[in-house]
């Protein structure tokens, strides 16, 4: 059994440097807002796994049915020696994909949550002995150092999660996957489907409070890191869907007017009674808009499945 490689590509305190720099700059602007990478320590990347388990939660049954039916598909048009996943969490679903791809040698896992990433790859090493498992602990929306595997290359992005960058962020981070491409290669894209708004707002706002105890858990990173005094009591969950963007957008609400103290960058934060804070959008996405992007980073879809209910899409595309 090989051992599993871990990387950190982030320099010692840039983790650190990065949460004080957004932090300051999502508190002090109208309105507010904190970028949803921060809900993933231990404990959020915990409750992300209970979340992908809640009957109202359907992108990841919907995706995991595609990858059950389509994997042969997905191996036969890519070929891929390299599997590389960006944002891959547990590595849960992506199990489905390693078994399909017959002449895989790599796995290169990137994600910021050292926690998932390690239980992930030890779980494959053992699982997996002939695979060369390379763990990245990186952050996907910066330049990506890739370590030295064969080609040809599957990049996947499962999940969803490119959904909860913003339009802007998207289309650079589009542009820099394409450039992690070689004629040959591939990306393999999940995207979550416009669909009623009754079915969206329970899936961001579960009846037991799981994705509540999520959203709060980012104010628990600032305040551990930070040495802030958000009290996640005093703030109020809140799933709403923009029909006119197509996203959900998670807040948090102030319950009352308060004062939250944010030592670490001498900084003291003021709520109105009501006011929100927004923690994380979710996009979901049309077939024309996902080409469109894609084309817009040079890169041509070629095949488009959705699970039996047409919630949800994978996309394989290529360099144009
Ligand atoms: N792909 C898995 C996990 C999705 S949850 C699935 O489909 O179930 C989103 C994952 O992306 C988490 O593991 C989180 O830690 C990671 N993530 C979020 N923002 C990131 C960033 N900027 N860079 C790297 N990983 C990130
Ligand atoms: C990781 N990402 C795709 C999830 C989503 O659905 O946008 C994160 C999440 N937020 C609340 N529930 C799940």
């Amino acid at each position: 059994m090989s051992p599993l490689r871990i990387t950190r590509t982030l320099p010692e305190d840039a983790t650190g440097a990065a949460l004080r720099a957004d932090v300051r700059t999502g508190l002090t602007a109208t309105p507010k807002s904190l970028p949803p990478k921060w809900f993933y320590d231990a404990r959020g990347s915990e409750l992300f796994e209970r979340i992908t388990e809640l009957p109202e939660y359907y992108p990841t049954r919907a995706e995991r049915e595609i990858l059950l039916t389509r994997s042969g598909e997905i191996a036969e048009a890519s070929g891929a020696r390299t599997l590389v996943e960006l944002g891959s969490g547990s590595s849960e679903k992506t199990r489905h994909l390693i078994d399909a791809l017959t002449a895989l040698e790599a796995y290169v896992p990137v994600d910021v949550s050292e926690s998932a990433l390690t239980q992930a790859g030890q779980a494959l090493v053992a699982e997996r002995p002939g695979l060369d498992v390379h763990a990245l602990i990186a952050d996907f929306t910066a330049p990506l150092a890739l370590p030295e595997t064969p080609g040809p290359r599957l990049v996947a992005f499962l999940g969803g999660t490119v959904g909860n960058l913003l339009p802007a962020e998207r289309a650079a981070f589009l542009a820099s996957v394409r450039a992690l491409l070689a004629p040959g290669d591939g990306l393999l894209l999940g995207t979550d489907l416009v669909k009623d708004e009754a079915t969206l707002v329970r899936a961001y706002d579960d009846a037991a409070g799981v994705t509540a105890a999520f959203d709060k858990n980012v104010l628990a990173v600032v305040d551990r890191e930070l040495g802030a005094d958000f009290d996640p009591d005093a703030f109020d969950h809140v799933a709403v869907w923009d029909a006119e963007r197509e996203w959900i957008e998670m807040r948090l609400r102030s319950r009352t007017a308060q004062t939250v103290k944010v030592p670490a960058l001498d900084l003291a934060v003021e709520f109105a009674a009501g006011e929100e804070l927004r923690t994380e959008i979710s996009a979901k996405f049309r077939r024309e808009g996902v080409a469109s992007e894609l084309a817009s980073a040079g890169l041509e879809l070629t095949h488009w499945w959705t699970d039996s209910e047409g919630r949800f899409a994978l996309s394989l595309s290529t360099v144009r």
